[in-house]
This record gives C-alpha cells, sequence and structure tokens, in this order.
C-alpha cells in the first residue's frame, strides 16, 4: 500500500509512519519539518519504502507535489496545531488555518487525485469534560463540548470532513485519539502540551525525582497502539462510520504511570510536588477524564490495544530507548 501521511514528522506520524514501513509500505511522508536524524536511520533499516516531501498542508502547490511522487490512493492527515491557551491568544488565526482550512486543503487534494480512503485523527478533546455519570465517552452517546479551541478545531474539521467526504463519495474516518505517550515524542514547535508521561519517562532515564502537578485521570494511550488503530482504519475493505474512538479502553492517571515506571526503572522517584515546587511532571487537562469506549473501531477493524496495559507499554518504551 503507498500512503501520504501528513504530519509524519510529529510524534504519531513517525510511529505510524514507521509501523507501515515495517510492514513493507511506501509512504510519502509530508511535513513543513525534516524527519528527525534517529527516526531517517531507524527507518532506513525497515522493508518499506520512504519518501519525504516538505511542504505545506495549506498549500495547494506543496500537495500536489506530494502526489507527484508516488500513485496515492489513502490519506493520513495528521498535521496540525495542538495549541495551549498562551498560543490560542495569541494567534488564533494559524491554529485555524492549519487545523480547518489545510484539513479543507488536503481534502480538495485528495478528491483531486482519486484518493479512495482519508483518515484523520479527530482528539478525546473533543468531549470537554465529562458530564456527571458518564463512565465511558461514547461517539453517539457523549455530546461533543470541547473546552478549547484546539478541540474546537478537531471537532469542526471532523464534522466537516465526514460532510464533504459523503457529498462527493469519499471513503472518510476520524479517530478520536485519548491522550498519547510512548517513543518519538518530542518538542515539534507546534505541540504546547507534550505529554506528562514524557516527562517522566526522561526524569525516569537521567535519574531524577519526578514532580508532578495533578495526575489527571484519562484514556492514555500508547503510541503504538495508536498507529495500529489508524492503519486498521485505512486498511478496512469499507466503513459504513465516519467517527471512531481510539484508544486504551481503560483510564489510568499519571501517578499509576509513574508507580508502574518505578517498577521497571530501579530507583526511579516521583511524588506529587509541594506548594513551594515547580512540578517537572506537568498535564495540561485541569479535569478527569474518563476511558473511551472502543467497541465500535474493534467491531469495524478489529483493532485491539497490544499495549493496554502500563507494564506493556512501559516495557516495549524502555526496549525502545535511547533512541526514542
Ligand atoms: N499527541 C496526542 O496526545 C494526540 C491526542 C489526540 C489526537 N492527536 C492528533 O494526532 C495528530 C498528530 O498529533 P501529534 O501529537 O503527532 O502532533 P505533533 O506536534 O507531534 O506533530 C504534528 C506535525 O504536524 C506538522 N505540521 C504542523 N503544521 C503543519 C503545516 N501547516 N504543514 C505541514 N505540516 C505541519 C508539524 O511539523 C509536526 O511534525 C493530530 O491530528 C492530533 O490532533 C494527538
Amino acid at each position: 500500500m503507498t500512503v501520504l501521511v501528513t504530519g509524519a514528522a510529529g510524534f504519531v506520524g513517525l510511529a505510524t509512519v514507521e509501523a507501515l514501513l515495517a510492514r513493507g509500505d511506501t509512504v510519502v511522508a509530508f511535513d513543513r519539518a525534516a524527519l528527525p536524524e534517529d527516526a531517517r536511520g531507524a527507518f532506513a533499516r525497515l522493508p518499506g519504502t520512504l519518501i519525504e516531501v516538505a511542504g505545506d498542508v495549506r498549500s495547494a502547490e506543496d500537495l500536489a507535489r506530494a502526489f507527484a511522487a508516488a500513485e496515492i490512493r489513502r490519506i493520513l492527515h495528521l498535521a496540525v496545531i495542538t495549541a495551549g491557551p498562551a498560543r490560542e491568544k495569541s494567534d488564533p488565526e494559524t491554529i485555524v488555518g492549519v487545523n480547518v482550512l489545510g484539513a479543507l486543503a488536503v481534502f480538495r487534494a485528495a478528491l483531486a487525485q482519486g484518493v479512495t480512503r482519508l483518515v484523520s485523527p479527530s482528539s478525546v478533546s473533543v468531549y470537554g469534560a465529562p458530564p456527571p455519570g458518564c463512565t465511558a465517552f461514547g461517539e453517539d452517546e457523549t455530546w461533543p463540548r470541547p473546552a478549547a479551541l484546539y478541540g474546537i478545531t478537531k471537532l469542526a474539521t471532523e464534522q466537516m470532513l465526514a460532510r464533504l467526504a459523503a457529498v462527493h463519495g469519499l471513503s472518510f474516518a476520524a479517530a478520536r485519539i485519548g491522550s498519547v505517550y510512548g517513543p518519538w515524542e518530542r518538542e515539534t514547535g507546534v505541540r504546547d502540551t507534550l505529554s506528562a508521561h514524557r516527562s517522566a519517562f526522561l526524569a525516569a532515564q537521567r535519574g531524577e525525582v519526578a514532580l508532578l502537578n495533578r495526575p489527571t485521570r484519562g484514556d492514555h494511550v500508547y503510541v503504538r497502539d495508536v498507529a495500529a488503530g489508524l492503519i486498521a482504519l485505512l486498511d478496512a475493505p469499507s466503513l459504513d462510520r465516519a467517527v471512531f474512538n481510539l484508544g486504551s479502553g481503560v483510564a489510568t492517571d499519571v501517578a499509576e504511570f509513574c508507580r508502574v515506571l518505578a517498577h521497571h526503572v530501579p530507583g526511579f522517584r516521583w511524588r506529587a510536588a509541594g506548594p513551594q515546587e515547580t512540578a517537572t511532571v506537568v498535564t495540561h487537562v485541569p479535569f478527569d477524564r474518563v476511558a473511551m469506549d472502543i467497541r465500535r473501531i474493534r467491531e469495524a477493524t478489529g483493532f485491539q490495544p497490544r499495549f493496554a496495559g502500563l507494564d506493556q507499554a512501559i516495557a516495549d518504551w524502555l526496549a525502545a530507548a535511547p533512541s526514542q
């Protein structure tokens, strides 16, 4: 299979490109930033073919160069700006421009080029805070109430693409992804909300004490499961729904993650930051979330998380480190 992956140099992008190359696919990796050198080195050892194209998803000309590089029938559109409060305040035009209009430009190019399947991540952030009594986010059961501009643009994009795909007869799936952690997460300059798991993992590797702000509960999902779920949506022969939750299916918190990490990294110490201390492991969501109900994607594609337990995920991540 040949897949165009936008946002390929980002966290989820690198993990998904790696999984596609590992099974021998051809990947056109499109991003405004270059792939990191360590990823390039690791990907060169995989059986698939990697074609890098530099460009901006808002540019029809840049996207045309990507389509000129290979015959593309499937697209995974990941390029996005994950804005925190400061960026929302200072630059809402770029956030909306990349997240919504960038997705529209990719959709237009997909139509013009005869693409048969477009998969675009949405996010658990479209749900906002769980309503009283909610024990799991359900695609149809939970009314979306995004709290911030990032989630608002994700919901707008998901609905826009679902509508246009239906009008034009293009097969489309939006994956509402939980909070992701694992290998290849790094600063991209466009994600203001790096995971607390990454800071804890780095602290453990450096022998530093991790100081937590709030342990925030939610559906934390290992990036290699996210990659597998996205690929399952790309592969499915047909899809009769547009929106799928993609998570671990269980709720965990950052303190639990640290506890399990300490079993794997002897000597790793962590605790809540005191009132006068600066937390070094910071969660950005000021409320607890619930698990995501993942029955729909399982029934549609057979997807089942391989790393739903923190233990397996941490063991796998440590085996992938230090390069990632
Ligand atoms: N990381 C998470 O916890 C999480 C959770 C839910 C959903 N998602 C979704 O997963 C997708 C990937 O997110 P991520 O965490 O990998 O983010 P990331 O910041 O690590 O990667 C985003 C990539 O997009 C690229 N990009 C940004 N603007 C661009 C533009 N105009 N043109 C071309 N490339 C551009 C960046 O250079 C970067 O490499 C997004 O759609 C995001 O909404 C992520």
